[in-house]
């Protein structure tokens, strides 16, 4: 993702921004999370059952595509708990024992949230298993034939864990998740709340139609939605006739078109994508390191930010033989619909 960190529609935050403003957006109970009812409503029972208990939470997992909640959702669960929450990440977590201390410092009832879990070296992850099914740690103490191994006992804790990559997770540390939700792409509804939410506590007055149109550029992801409000809001500040800089249609449209996002929330980058795809390789099949060789970017990178939303936008299919252009492609482009295979059949 190196290569385009500043993407507006990054769901990954931009270089420009410490997450402050995500941050002082977040909800910060269950019923100001906005979308993902399934979520929402399971946690909402997990965690009535284990205050009705007055135990420590059940391990829980969250999976899904960056900026759709899954932080946010780990903070709710701890207030709602009236826990603290211990925050880390995969890639933080070095050595054993540099989780054997993040451990033994919680106390009963904390959460630890582990974001982009499925990082934790497989060394580390074996001091996870007891932790998670036996509150316990297993030391070893010494070292070559008087080592020896001593349990110690822990607190009861509830560890949560995020990750942008299910697949990349161990079985048997997935099996210690006694819950595991994945979160999905806002519908539009939801998208049109949180502007509003968002435009309301940042004080910035916004039309109903602006706000729908600002929701429908932002790919269903919260991260986006407010990022592209945060420049809306600014191009009003500046090209604004009114005195209150109010966000009418015509400056958001204004704002997003500078910002070369496109009304379905498609940057250049997809574009490109797509264009590759439909213009030199006729629609596909075609694999997609060919489509990554054709633009010069990294299959990765495609595969992470540019690919989930075209798959989304139902722009895509993927096959067996490698991704095709769907009929909703072309006309999103204005490109005259002649796959491959009406090609072949016309001949
Ligand atoms: N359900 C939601 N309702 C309102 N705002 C949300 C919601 N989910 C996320 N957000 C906003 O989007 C931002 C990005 O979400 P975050 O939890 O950091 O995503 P992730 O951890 O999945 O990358 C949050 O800081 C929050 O302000
Ligand atoms: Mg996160």
């Amino acid at each position: 993702m190196s290569k385009h960190p500043d993407r507006p529609v990054s769901p990954e935050p931009n270089s420009d921004e410490d997450g402050s403003l995500d941050r002082a957006l977040r909800p910060q109970k269950l019923e100001d999370v906005i979308g993902q009812n399934n979520v929402r409503d399971n946690l909402r029972i997990l965690i009535a059952a284990a205050r009705g208990r007055s135990e420590a939470l059940d391990h829980v997992l969250i999976y899904g595509p960056p900026g759709l909640g899954k932080t946010t959702l780990s903070h709710v669960v701890a207030n709602e708990m009236g826990s603290n929450l211990r925050v880390t990440s995969g890639p933080a977590i070095e050595r054993q024992g540099d989780l054997a201390t993040i451990l033994t410092n919680l106390r009963a009832n904390d959460i630890l949230f582990i974001d982009e879990i499925h990082r934790l070296n497989r060394a580390v992850e074996e001091i996870l298993y007891p932790a998670m099914e036996d509150y316990a740690l297993d030391l070893v103490i010494g070292k070559g034939p008087s080592a020896r191994s001593v349990r110690l006992k822990l607190p009861p804790i509830t560890i949560i864990g995020a990750t942008t990559r299910p697949a990349l997770i161990t079985g048997p540390l997935r099996d210690r998740f006694g819950a595991v939700y994945r979160v999905d792409f806002y519908t539009l509804d939801a998208m049109e709340q949180i502007v509003l939410r968002a435009a309301r506590m940042l004080n910035a007055p916004i039309d109903p139609d602006a706000i729908t149109e600002t929701a429908k550029r932002a790919r269903g992801t919260p991260r986006i939605a407010l990022r592209l409000l945060r420049r809306v809001r600014d191009y009003a500040q500046v090209k604004g006739t009114d005195k209150e800089k109010r966000i009418s249609l015509h400056l958001a449209v204004q704002a997003l078109t500078l910002l070369n996002v496109d009304p379905l929330g498609l940057d250049d980058l997809d574009r490109r994508v797509l264009k590759a795809l439909i213009e030199k390789y006729s629609g596909g099949p075609v694999g997609l390191e060919t489509i990554a060789a054709g633009i010069a970017e990294e299959s990765d990178t495609i595969m992470d930010v540019v690919e989930p939303y075209l798959l989304q936008l139902g722009f895509l299919d993927r096959t067996p033989r490698g991704r095709v252009a769907t009929q909703r492609a072309y006309e999103h482009l204005g490109v005259p619909y002649a796959p491959r295979s009406i090609q072949g059949s016309l001949l």
